[in-house]
């Protein structure tokens, strides 16, 4: 039933003396959104790059605690975290595509895992492009440079890209805070759209959009989880008087 749902238990991280995550417990369903919010400086990039051990190689980065992914600690010591992140796909806050044509930013993941068979790399692009609702817009272009397409159109296909190794969970860093709105809004249906087969987990700053795309939110206040629930009960009914603040713009 939870194949792959995270379980976060227990995590406290730390940058040199800084104690930025305190105590996290929290979990991510499968076909879900969960929104992680909080005001600047909180921990959510610390804690949504946790997930997939992004922090692991800054130095003077420490951790303690556990993520469970598909029933196993992400931090065992065997863990394969190349294999790890081909499972964990990521979206970060700047589009960042490859400088490449559209077609080599689809197949470079793909290849690099192996894959070798010409038509099978192009039923992945083709399959990335249409599930991050880019497919229509850029059928007739693959072989042009990536950077040549509009900022949104380079953050769904960084969407795209994370998607062609097909990964079950997909972490997405404010992925559409450097976009004007209207990009912004595409990108919102389709968060809505890829959670149908996905896992997944969002952070935001933007209260109004946690609302609208997210099934659970989390709140983060100081590197302290202060709220974790279905999205409608915190919308409605926050029970800590720090969300309360968050949500109605009184802090963040
Ligand atoms: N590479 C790093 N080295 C040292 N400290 C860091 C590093 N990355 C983050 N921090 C510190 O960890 C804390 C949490 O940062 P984090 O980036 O997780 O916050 P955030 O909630 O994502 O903020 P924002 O909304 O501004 O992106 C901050 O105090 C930050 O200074
Ligand atoms: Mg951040």
């Amino acid at each position: 039933m939870y194949e792959y749902r995270i379980e976060v238990k227990d995590l406290n991280t730390w940058f040199g003396e800084k104690h930025v995550l305190k105590n996290i417990t929290c979990y991510f369903e499968d076909n879900s959104v969960t929104a992680i919010m909080g005001p600047s400086g909180c921990g959510k990039s610390t804690l949504l790059r946790s997930i997939n051990r992004l922090n692991d190689l800054i130095p003077g980065f420490r951790l303690t605690g556990q993520i469970f992914f598909a029933g196993s600690n992400i931090y065992d010591p065997d863990r394969n975290v190349y294999e790890l992140r081909k499972r964990i796909g990521m979206v970060f806050q700047r589009p960042n595509p490859f400088p490449m044509s559209i077609r080599e930013n689809l197949t470079f993941g793909p290849r690099l895992h192996g894959i070798k068979d010409e038509d099978e790399l192009e039923r992945i692009v083709e399959d990335s492009l249409r599930k991050a609702a880019l497919w229509d817009e850029v059928r007739d272009q693959l072989d042009s440079p990536a950077v040549h397409l509009s900022g949104g159109q380079q953050q769904r296909l960084c969407i795209a890209r994370a998607l062609s190794v097909d990964p079950p969970v997909l972490l997405m860093d404010e992925p559409v805070s450097a976009l004007d709105p209207i990009s912004a809004g595409k990108i919102e249906d389709l968060i809505v759209q890829l959670k149908k087969e996905y896992t997944i987990i969002l952070v935001t700053h933007n209260v109004q959009q946690a609302f609208r795309v997210s099934d659970q939110a989390a709140f983060l206040y100081m590197g302290e989880l202060v709220e974790f629930d279905k999205t409608k009960r915190i919308a409605v009914a926050p029970e800590d008087p720090r969300t309360e603040a968050f949500i109605t713009g009184r802090i963040g």
